[in-house]
Protein backbone atom coordinates (compact mmCIF):
# COMPACT_ATOMS: atom_id res chain seq x y z
CA UNK A 1 0.00 0.00 0.00
CA UNK A 2 0.86 3.65 -0.56
CA UNK A 3 2.50 6.18 2.04
CA UNK A 4 -0.89 7.96 2.41
CA UNK A 5 -2.90 4.52 3.46
CA UNK A 6 -0.38 3.22 5.77
CA UNK A 7 -0.85 6.23 7.52
CA UNK A 8 -4.05 5.72 7.59
CA UNK A 9 -3.89 2.20 8.85
CA UNK A 10 -1.64 3.25 11.44
CA UNK A 11 -4.00 6.15 12.51
CA UNK A 12 -6.92 3.31 12.87
CA UNK A 13 -4.82 1.10 14.74
CA UNK A 14 -3.55 3.87 17.21
CA UNK A 15 -7.24 5.33 17.09
CA UNK A 16 -8.32 1.44 18.40
CA UNK A 17 -5.46 1.45 21.27
CA UNK A 18 -6.41 4.71 22.76
CA UNK A 19 -10.65 4.03 22.56
CA UNK A 20 -9.62 0.85 24.56
CA UNK A 21 -7.94 2.50 26.92
CA UNK A 22 -9.92 5.13 27.38
CA UNK A 23 -12.94 2.49 27.92
CA UNK A 24 -10.93 -0.01 30.09
CA UNK A 25 -8.71 2.63 32.35
CA UNK A 26 -10.27 6.03 32.58
CA UNK A 27 -12.98 7.78 34.21
CA UNK A 28 -14.66 8.85 31.01
CA UNK A 29 -15.26 5.70 30.08
CA UNK A 30 -16.79 4.26 33.02
CA UNK A 31 -20.41 4.73 31.94
CA UNK A 32 -19.78 2.72 28.89
CA UNK A 33 -17.69 0.14 30.87
CA UNK A 34 -20.60 -0.30 32.91
CA UNK A 35 -23.05 -0.16 30.31
CA UNK A 36 -20.73 -3.39 28.74
CA UNK A 37 -21.25 -5.25 32.64
CA UNK A 38 -24.20 -4.97 33.19
CA UNK A 39 -26.35 -4.52 30.44
CA UNK A 40 -24.33 -6.53 27.80
CA UNK A 41 -23.08 -8.97 29.95
CA UNK A 42 -19.77 -8.68 28.51
CA UNK A 43 -16.20 -9.05 30.51
CA UNK A 44 -13.14 -7.42 30.18
CA UNK A 45 -11.21 -10.36 28.51
CA UNK A 46 -14.37 -10.47 25.62
CA UNK A 47 -13.79 -6.73 25.64
CA UNK A 48 -10.07 -6.89 24.91
CA UNK A 49 -10.27 -9.64 22.79
CA UNK A 50 -12.54 -7.64 20.49
CA UNK A 51 -10.91 -4.46 20.66
CA UNK A 52 -14.08 -2.40 21.89
CA UNK A 53 -13.56 0.85 22.76
CA UNK A 54 -14.72 3.65 23.69
CA UNK A 55 -14.52 7.41 22.36
CA UNK A 56 -14.34 10.16 25.05
CA UNK A 57 -16.07 13.94 24.25
CA UNK A 58 -12.71 15.75 24.69
CA UNK A 59 -11.17 14.61 21.15
CA UNK A 60 -8.57 12.62 22.46
CA UNK A 61 -7.78 11.39 18.62
CA UNK A 62 -7.80 14.50 17.17
CA UNK A 63 -5.13 15.72 19.69
CA UNK A 64 -3.15 12.70 19.45
CA UNK A 65 -2.93 13.01 15.46
CA UNK A 66 -2.08 16.65 15.41
CA UNK A 67 0.95 16.16 18.13
CA UNK A 68 2.11 13.71 15.65
CA UNK A 69 2.15 16.00 12.86
CA UNK A 70 -0.11 14.48 10.78
CA UNK A 71 -1.96 16.82 7.69
CA UNK A 72 -5.47 17.92 8.18
CA UNK A 73 -6.14 16.13 4.29
CA UNK A 74 -4.93 12.69 5.71
CA UNK A 75 -6.90 13.45 9.01
CA UNK A 76 -9.91 14.27 6.82
CA UNK A 77 -9.43 11.05 4.30
CA UNK A 78 -9.38 8.92 7.49
CA UNK A 79 -12.85 9.34 8.18
CA UNK A 80 -12.55 9.14 12.23
CA UNK A 81 -13.30 13.06 12.08
CA UNK A 82 -15.86 15.27 11.50
CA UNK A 83 -15.32 18.64 9.70
CA UNK A 84 -18.35 21.29 10.31
CA UNK A 85 -18.80 24.35 8.09
CA UNK A 86 -16.18 26.11 9.43
CA UNK A 87 -13.21 23.84 8.86
CA UNK A 88 -12.95 22.52 12.46
CA UNK A 89 -12.58 18.87 12.97
CA UNK A 90 -13.24 16.70 15.70
CA UNK A 91 -13.64 13.20 16.61
CA UNK A 92 -16.36 11.37 14.77
CA UNK A 93 -17.37 8.80 17.10
CA UNK A 94 -17.77 11.11 20.55
CA UNK A 95 -19.52 9.63 23.15
CA UNK A 96 -19.88 6.20 21.55
CA UNK A 97 -18.82 2.58 22.15
CA UNK A 98 -16.53 1.40 19.54
CA UNK A 99 -15.86 -2.10 18.05
CA UNK A 100 -12.87 -1.66 15.26
CA UNK A 101 -14.44 -3.19 12.07
CA UNK A 102 -11.00 -5.06 10.41
CA UNK A 103 -10.02 -6.46 7.15
CA UNK A 104 -9.31 -10.34 6.56
CA UNK A 105 -5.59 -9.79 7.39
CA UNK A 106 -6.50 -8.03 10.43
CA UNK A 107 -5.84 -4.67 9.89
CA UNK A 108 -8.15 -1.85 11.24
CA UNK A 109 -9.89 -0.11 8.80
CA UNK A 110 -12.99 0.98 10.38
CA UNK A 111 -15.36 1.34 13.44
CA UNK A 112 -18.98 0.92 14.34
CA UNK A 113 -20.16 2.98 17.09
CA UNK A 114 -22.90 1.96 19.36
CA UNK A 115 -25.08 4.98 20.91
CA UNK A 116 -25.48 4.52 25.27
CA UNK A 117 -28.77 6.25 25.10
CA UNK A 118 -30.74 4.90 21.86
CA UNK A 119 -33.37 7.85 22.50
CA UNK A 120 -31.30 10.84 21.95
CA UNK A 121 -29.17 9.74 18.69
CA UNK A 122 -29.45 6.68 15.97
CA UNK A 123 -28.00 3.76 17.73
CA UNK A 124 -25.47 2.43 15.13
CA UNK A 125 -22.74 4.82 13.31
CA UNK A 126 -20.13 3.00 10.79
CA UNK A 127 -17.45 4.81 9.06
CA UNK A 128 -18.53 5.61 5.68
CA UNK A 129 -17.74 4.11 2.51
CA UNK A 130 -13.95 4.89 1.48
CA UNK A 131 -11.36 3.36 -1.12
CA UNK A 132 -9.90 1.53 2.26
CA UNK A 133 -13.40 0.87 3.71
CA UNK A 134 -16.05 -0.89 1.65
CA UNK A 135 -18.92 -2.67 3.12
CA UNK A 136 -19.69 -4.51 0.06
CA UNK A 137 -16.30 -6.07 1.08
CA UNK A 138 -15.91 -6.19 4.58
CA UNK A 139 -16.96 -9.13 7.32
CA UNK A 140 -16.79 -8.09 10.50
CA UNK A 141 -14.93 -11.03 12.33
CA UNK A 142 -13.31 -13.12 9.56
CA UNK A 143 -10.08 -12.31 10.46
CA UNK A 144 -10.37 -14.53 13.63
CA UNK A 145 -12.92 -16.99 11.88
CA UNK A 146 -11.18 -18.19 8.89
CA UNK A 147 -9.37 -20.56 10.00
CA UNK A 148 -11.66 -22.34 12.53
CA UNK A 149 -13.91 -21.95 9.18
CA UNK A 150 -11.58 -23.85 7.41
CA UNK A 151 -11.04 -26.20 9.93
CA UNK A 152 -14.60 -26.81 10.79
CA UNK A 153 -15.80 -26.19 6.84
CA UNK A 154 -19.08 -23.84 8.64
CA UNK A 155 -19.82 -20.53 8.67
CA UNK A 156 -22.01 -18.18 10.56
CA UNK A 157 -23.45 -15.09 8.99
CA UNK A 158 -25.19 -12.92 11.96
CA UNK A 159 -26.68 -9.53 11.38
CA UNK A 160 -24.93 -7.55 14.03
CA UNK A 161 -21.56 -7.55 15.98
CA UNK A 162 -22.99 -8.08 19.31
CA UNK A 163 -24.48 -11.61 17.98
CA UNK A 164 -21.14 -12.44 16.32
CA UNK A 165 -19.26 -12.05 19.89
CA UNK A 166 -22.56 -13.68 21.45
CA UNK A 167 -21.49 -16.46 19.69
CA UNK A 168 -18.15 -16.93 20.03
CA UNK A 169 -19.03 -16.74 23.99
CA UNK A 170 -20.81 -19.42 23.53
CA UNK A 171 -17.79 -21.75 21.45
CA UNK A 172 -19.16 -20.89 17.88
CA UNK A 173 -16.20 -19.02 16.67
CA UNK A 174 -16.80 -19.06 13.18
CA UNK A 175 -19.11 -16.50 13.37
CA UNK A 176 -19.00 -13.13 10.82
CA UNK A 177 -21.36 -9.99 10.03
CA UNK A 178 -22.28 -7.68 7.71
CA UNK A 179 -21.62 -4.11 8.30
CA UNK A 180 -25.03 -3.23 8.52
CA UNK A 181 -25.71 -3.74 4.93
CA UNK A 182 -27.23 -6.81 3.27
CA UNK A 183 -24.79 -9.79 1.83
CA UNK A 184 -23.64 -8.93 -1.34
CA UNK A 185 -22.20 -11.45 -3.97
CA UNK A 186 -18.47 -10.73 -3.04
CA UNK A 187 -19.30 -11.91 0.67
CA UNK A 188 -20.37 -15.42 -0.56
CA UNK A 189 -17.47 -15.48 -2.79
CA UNK A 190 -14.97 -14.76 0.29
CA UNK A 191 -16.81 -17.40 2.25
CA UNK A 192 -16.95 -19.62 -0.51
CA UNK A 193 -13.00 -20.25 -0.41
CA UNK A 194 -12.92 -21.18 3.26
CA UNK A 195 -16.42 -22.97 3.71
CA UNK A 196 -18.69 -25.84 3.03
CA UNK A 197 -21.68 -24.63 4.40
CA UNK A 198 -23.31 -21.73 5.39
CA UNK A 199 -25.43 -20.81 8.54
CA UNK A 200 -27.57 -18.08 8.34
CA UNK A 201 -29.17 -16.76 11.79
CA UNK A 202 -30.26 -13.60 11.52
CA UNK A 203 -32.63 -11.87 14.17
CA UNK A 204 -36.55 -13.71 14.69
CA UNK A 205 -38.15 -10.39 13.50
CA UNK A 206 -39.40 -9.85 10.51
CA UNK A 207 -36.36 -7.59 9.09
CA UNK A 208 -34.23 -10.83 10.04
CA UNK A 209 -36.55 -13.39 8.10
CA UNK A 210 -36.85 -11.26 5.08
CA UNK A 211 -33.19 -10.88 5.12
CA UNK A 212 -33.11 -14.68 5.32
CA UNK A 213 -34.91 -15.33 2.22
CA UNK A 214 -32.95 -12.81 0.31
CA UNK A 215 -29.30 -14.39 1.44
CA UNK A 216 -30.50 -17.88 0.70
CA UNK A 217 -31.34 -16.84 -3.08
CA UNK A 218 -28.12 -14.68 -3.14
CA UNK A 219 -25.98 -17.64 -1.34
CA UNK A 220 -28.17 -20.41 -4.17
CA UNK A 221 -27.27 -18.24 -7.12
CA UNK A 222 -23.63 -17.48 -6.29
CA UNK A 223 -22.18 -20.83 -4.99
CA UNK A 224 -24.47 -23.61 -6.03
CA UNK A 225 -22.33 -25.97 -3.78
CA UNK A 226 -22.48 -24.46 -0.41
CA UNK A 227 -25.00 -26.04 1.56
CA UNK A 228 -27.08 -23.96 3.63
CA UNK A 229 -28.80 -23.70 6.81
CA UNK A 230 -31.14 -21.63 8.45
CA UNK A 231 -30.84 -21.52 12.68
CA UNK A 232 -34.38 -20.54 14.12
CA UNK A 233 -33.79 -18.58 17.22
CA UNK A 234 -36.72 -18.76 20.56
CA UNK A 235 -39.42 -16.28 21.16
CA UNK A 236 -38.28 -14.15 17.89
CA UNK A 237 -35.10 -12.95 19.77
CA UNK A 238 -31.73 -12.08 18.36
CA UNK A 239 -28.48 -14.16 19.31
CA UNK A 240 -27.06 -11.62 22.06
CA UNK A 241 -30.78 -11.42 23.48
CA UNK A 242 -31.10 -15.23 23.66
CA UNK A 243 -27.20 -15.60 25.61
CA UNK A 244 -28.44 -12.58 27.81
CA UNK A 245 -32.30 -13.69 28.55
CA UNK A 246 -31.65 -17.09 28.08
CA UNK A 247 -28.26 -17.80 29.03
CA UNK A 248 -25.20 -19.13 27.26
CA UNK A 249 -26.22 -22.34 27.05
CA UNK A 250 -29.59 -22.25 25.49
CA UNK A 251 -27.75 -19.99 22.57
CA UNK A 252 -25.25 -22.67 21.72
CA UNK A 253 -27.37 -25.26 21.94
CA UNK A 254 -29.60 -23.10 19.16
CA UNK A 255 -26.90 -22.62 17.33
CA UNK A 256 -25.78 -26.42 16.99
CA UNK A 257 -29.21 -27.94 17.04
CA UNK A 258 -31.72 -25.65 15.49
CA UNK A 259 -31.24 -25.44 12.01
CA UNK A 260 -33.54 -25.73 9.24
CA UNK A 261 -32.77 -26.59 5.56
CA UNK A 262 -33.73 -23.54 3.62
CA UNK A 263 -36.79 -25.63 1.86
CA UNK A 264 -38.31 -25.77 5.87
CA UNK A 265 -37.27 -22.63 6.56
CA UNK A 266 -39.04 -21.07 3.57
CA UNK A 267 -42.19 -23.65 4.14
CA UNK A 268 -42.45 -22.42 7.56
CA UNK A 269 -41.56 -18.65 6.55
CA UNK A 270 -45.17 -18.76 4.35
CA UNK A 271 -46.97 -19.63 7.19
CA UNK A 272 -46.00 -15.84 9.17
CA UNK A 273 -48.55 -13.33 8.96
CA UNK A 274 -51.46 -15.91 7.93
CA UNK A 275 -54.43 -17.08 9.72
CA UNK A 276 -54.26 -20.49 8.50
CA UNK A 277 -57.53 -21.61 10.11
CA UNK A 278 -58.98 -19.23 7.59
CA UNK A 279 -59.67 -21.54 4.11
CA UNK A 280 -58.55 -18.11 1.94
CA UNK A 281 -55.49 -18.01 3.93
CA UNK A 282 -54.35 -21.32 4.40
CA UNK A 283 -55.01 -22.13 0.41
CA UNK A 284 -53.06 -19.28 -0.50
CA UNK A 285 -50.27 -20.22 1.82
CA UNK A 286 -50.20 -23.89 -0.23
CA UNK A 287 -49.88 -21.97 -3.29
CA UNK A 288 -46.89 -20.44 -2.01
CA UNK A 289 -45.27 -23.74 -0.61
CA UNK A 290 -45.80 -25.45 -3.88
CA UNK A 291 -43.78 -22.80 -5.32
CA UNK A 292 -41.15 -23.50 -2.71
CA UNK A 293 -41.09 -27.16 -3.30
CA UNK A 294 -40.86 -26.55 -6.86
CA UNK A 295 -36.83 -26.90 -6.15
CA UNK A 296 -37.17 -29.05 -3.44
CA UNK A 297 -35.48 -32.46 -4.56
CA UNK A 298 -38.50 -35.45 -4.42
CA UNK A 299 -37.58 -36.45 -0.83
CA UNK A 300 -37.79 -32.49 0.88
CA UNK A 301 -40.87 -32.29 -1.25
CA UNK A 302 -42.27 -35.73 -0.02
CA UNK A 303 -41.22 -34.64 3.93
CA UNK A 304 -42.78 -30.92 3.45
CA UNK A 305 -45.94 -32.71 2.57
CA UNK A 306 -46.57 -34.83 5.50
CA UNK A 307 -45.27 -32.21 7.80
CA UNK A 308 -48.75 -30.18 5.92
CA UNK A 309 -50.70 -33.10 5.79
CA UNK A 310 -49.75 -33.62 9.71
CA UNK A 311 -50.47 -30.40 10.91
CA UNK A 312 -53.61 -29.52 8.71
CA UNK A 313 -55.39 -32.50 7.94
CA UNK A 314 -55.47 -32.41 4.16
CA UNK A 315 -54.53 -35.41 2.57
CA UNK A 316 -51.42 -36.34 1.26
CA UNK A 317 -52.80 -37.63 -1.72
CA UNK A 318 -54.52 -34.04 -2.75
CA UNK A 319 -51.60 -31.97 -1.63
CA UNK A 320 -48.97 -34.09 -3.91
CA UNK A 321 -52.10 -34.37 -6.39
CA UNK A 322 -51.52 -30.02 -6.50
CA UNK A 323 -47.81 -30.28 -6.47
CA UNK A 324 -48.06 -32.08 -9.75
CA UNK A 325 -50.30 -30.04 -11.03
CA UNK A 326 -48.01 -26.72 -9.68
CA UNK A 327 -45.27 -28.37 -11.17
CA UNK A 328 -46.80 -29.09 -14.96
CA UNK A 329 -48.21 -25.62 -15.21
CA UNK A 330 -44.65 -24.28 -14.48
CA UNK A 331 -43.14 -26.50 -17.10
CA UNK A 332 -45.96 -25.53 -19.52
P1 LIG B 1 -27.99 -4.05 19.77
O1 LIG B 1 -29.16 -3.22 20.19
O2 LIG B 1 -26.71 -3.37 20.14
O3 LIG B 1 -28.06 -5.46 20.21
O4 LIG B 1 -27.99 -4.01 18.18
P2 LIG B 1 -28.32 -5.15 17.13
O5 LIG B 1 -27.02 -5.62 16.56
O6 LIG B 1 -29.26 -6.15 17.68
O7 LIG B 1 -29.01 -4.23 16.05
P3 LIG B 1 -30.15 -4.54 15.02
O8 LIG B 1 -30.63 -5.96 15.07
O9 LIG B 1 -31.14 -3.45 15.17
O10 LIG B 1 -29.34 -4.29 13.67
C1 LIG B 1 -28.41 -5.24 13.18
C2 LIG B 1 -27.21 -4.50 12.62
O11 LIG B 1 -27.65 -3.48 11.73
C3 LIG B 1 -26.35 -3.76 13.65
O12 LIG B 1 -25.37 -4.57 14.23
C4 LIG B 1 -25.76 -2.65 12.83
O13 LIG B 1 -24.66 -3.13 12.07
C5 LIG B 1 -26.87 -2.32 11.89
N1 LIG B 1 -27.66 -1.20 12.41
C6 LIG B 1 -28.65 -1.24 13.32
N2 LIG B 1 -29.14 -0.03 13.58
C7 LIG B 1 -28.45 0.81 12.79
C8 LIG B 1 -28.48 2.24 12.60
O14 LIG B 1 -29.25 2.98 13.21
N3 LIG B 1 -27.59 2.74 11.67
C9 LIG B 1 -26.72 1.93 10.98
N4 LIG B 1 -25.88 2.49 10.11
N5 LIG B 1 -26.66 0.62 11.15
C10 LIG B 1 -27.50 0.05 12.04
MN1 LIG C 1 -18.55 -3.46 36.40
MN1 LIG D 1 -32.35 -6.68 13.65
MN1 LIG E 1 -30.43 -7.55 16.48
MN1 LIG F 1 -29.14 -7.17 19.58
Amino acid sequence: VDATTQAIYQLHNDAQRLYQHTLLNTTSGEAALQYLHDKRHLTDDIIKTFGIGFVPDDNLLLSYAQNQNLAPALLSASELFLTNSSGEQRDRFAGRIVWPIKTERGQVVGFSGRALDKDNSIKYMNSPESPFFTKGRILYNFDRAKNIIRQTGTAMIFEGFMDVISADMADQKVGVATMGTALTSDHVHQLAKVAKRILLVYDGDDAGQTAARRSIELITNNAKSLEIGVVHLPDNLDPDEVRIKLGLPQLAQSLTQNIQTPIEFLVDDAKRDKNLSNQAQYLQFLKEVMIILNRATPVEQDLQLTRISKEFGTSKEALQAQLTQTLQQKSN
